[in-house]
């Protein structure tokens, strides 16, 4: 296939992306689908993987998403037939169909991707799950479910049921300790480990500086 109509194929789908995802409030809008395209793309320069893969599967990584789907079945079924459809090659329709089966939902998570284009596609969506944009995610998400930032009288986990954990346990806060810290030491390509280790350093300061806040110690010396 050529460049010409392999560009063709990236253009179509940004389009149709960009309309399936227009509405979406729950941290999968198109603006979470550029910035993951954007760096699958500087990553795969990097480690020398298929550009156009990881560009495409980049675009249709969360169309699939349980979230926004009857099933997951259902979600990945919309894929493979919009791939057939733009007449994506049958190899590529293959790799792409792994690459997001595997990265987008919890069914996959824990299973190693297994191809390098994969790896790249999944330290993209990972990294936009931390630093600045991160944090900011996980507000907006927070508040689209209705839950509080932060409850410093929230007892351990374990001693939550968990119907509690659902209506209070869930705060922006406890996300932190509970994904976006364990993050950096997920990601598959040294690249994005250097990317990842600045994003984490400034969630830890941006931490830190909420505890002073919400105790105000900052006022100690007024
Ligand atoms: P993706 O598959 O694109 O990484 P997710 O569906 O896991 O996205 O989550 C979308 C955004 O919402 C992410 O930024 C994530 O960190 C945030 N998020 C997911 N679950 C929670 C939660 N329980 N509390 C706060 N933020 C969350
Ligand atoms: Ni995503």
């Amino acid at each position: 296939m050529n460049e010409t109509s392999r560009e063709a194929i990236l253009e179509q789908a940004r389009q149709w992306v960009r309309k399936e995802l227009e509405r979406d409030s729950s941290g999968h809008d198109w603006w979470h689908i550029a910035r993951v395209t954007k760096m699958a793309k500087r990553l795969a320069a990097g480690e020398e993987a298929d550009l156009y893969v990881c560009e495409l599967a980049a675009l249709l990584h969360d169309i699939a998403d349980e979230k926004l789907n009857p099933s997951k079945e259902a979600g990945l079924q919309k894929v493979e037939t919009w791939l057939e459809q733009a007449r994506v090659t049958q190899e590529d329709r293959t790799h792409i169909m792994d690459i997001i089966s595997t990265m987008s939902f919890s069914g996959g998570q824990g299973k190693p991707m297994s191809t390098l284009e994969g790896r790249v596609v999944q330290d993209a969506d990972r990294l936009d799950a931390i630093g600045a944009i991160g944090i900011g995610r996980t507000f907006a998400y927070g508040g689209w479910k209705g839950r509080l930032m932060h409850n410093p009288e929230l007892p351990p986990r374990e001693q939550m049921t968990v119907e509690q954990y659902r209506s209070e346990g869930g705060t922006a806060i406890n996300h932190f300790y509970e994904k976006l810290l364990k993050l950096k030491d997920l990601m598959n390509t040294n690249a994005a480990r250097a990317v990842a280790e600045e994003r984490h350093r400034y969630m830890e300061l941006f931490l830190e500086q909420f505890y002073r806040e919400w105790d105000a110690e900052d006022a100690a010396d007024v």
